[in-house]
């Protein structure tokens, strides 16, 4: 449910009737030929970013700044606030209270964003807490092959690479169990989905199997969701080599694929993806990570008017 006016985690929004809300507005934003709306006028937003980021903040702080409200901002904010002086976040959130009207959150701690909503009155947006969750992306992900594939009904939908240390894959998969669809783990064994993740997925019926390679997927699937291994989860260089370049998705894989099937990946690919396939029209990267900007638009508001 979600009736926080923090996001912290995708089981706020958990509830088909709340999704087409959000992304029948998202669409209305999406197919606006000046995509500039004052809904948030005379609201400050701070993004407050903690780790690396591109289309995450980016896309942030254009939706702020496209719903008319005003934007403060520290990028490596471990870097460039009072962190680097030895402030805890807790101080930092309780701070920046009192200047702005809603706070877009990463850190690499796991529970980051739930401990700022401790501190904070106003809302907390989580934009990625370590290995934990990254809500907004499962949401655009989510909206993304609704607008690709017309529903979830009946897709098998392949999640493919760093399945134990993926935020992404975290926040998604329990939308995509809301969903008559079903899913393929696909990774080295070493960064399987964790067994919590397969235990809720039994208990709301989804039907899954867990593989560590995908020769006889790649032909079955309607999506294949690839992601990055994510290097800087990893206690040493050598554990993180041994399995980095485990999927790569070449043009020769192309012919496997259904021909109406979707390539997607939440960016930036390392390896995963040769860049070759970017022309196919199956490959909906850059669809998926412009369609960030109308999502995050459509929870903005969503929390803030
Ligand atoms: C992802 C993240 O930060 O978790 N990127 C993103 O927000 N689009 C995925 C990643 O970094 O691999």
């Amino acid at each position: 449910m979600t009736d926080s006016k923090h996001i912290v985690s995708i089981k706020q929004y958990l509830d088909t009737a709340i999704l087409e809300r959000i992304f029948a507005r998202t669409k209305e934003f999406k197919s606006a030929e000046q995509p500039n709306f004052a809904v948030l006028r005379g609201k400050v937003v701070a993004t407050l970013f903690y780790e690396p980021s591109t289309r995450t903040r980016l896309s942030f702080e254009t939706a702020i700044q496209r719903l008319g409200a005003q934007l403060v901002s520290t990028e490596n904010a471990g870097q460039f606030s009072s962190a680097a002086k030895g402030e805890t976040l807790e101080d930092t959130i309780r701070t920046i209270n009192g200047y702005v009207d809603a706070i877009v959150l990463r850190h690499p701690s796991l529970g980051a964003a739930e401990l700022a909503v401790k501190y904070s009155d106003v809302p907390i947006v989580n934009a990625g807490d370590g290995a934990g969750e990254h809500p907004t992306q499962a949401l655009l992900d989510l909206f993304t092959v609704v607008e690709a594939k017309g529903s979830l009904k009946g897709l098998n939908i392949a999640l493919v690479g760093d399945l134990l240390n993926g935020r992404t894959i975290h926040s998604l998969i329990h939308l995509l169990a809301l969903y008559d669809c079903e899913l393929y783990f696909i990774a080295p064994e070493q960064l399987q989905i964790q067994e919590a993740y397969q235990d809720e997925l039994k208990q709301s019926g989804t039907k899954f199997t867990c593989r560590n390679n995908w020769d006889d997927v790649l032909g079955e699937v309607d999506v294949l969701y690839q992601t990055r291994v994510q290097k800087e989860r990893f206690e040493s260089i050598d554990d993180y080599n041994a399995v980095k370049d485990s999927f790569i998705f070449g043009v020769a894989d192309l012919q496997k694929m259904k021909t109406d099937a979707v390539i997607m990946h939440p960016l930036p690919r390392v390896n995963e993806i040769a860049p070759e396939v970017d022309d196919d029209p199956r490959a909906i990267y850059f669809e998926q990570a412009k369609n960030g900007l109308y999502v995050r638009m459509a929870l903005l508001e969503h929390i803030l008017s």
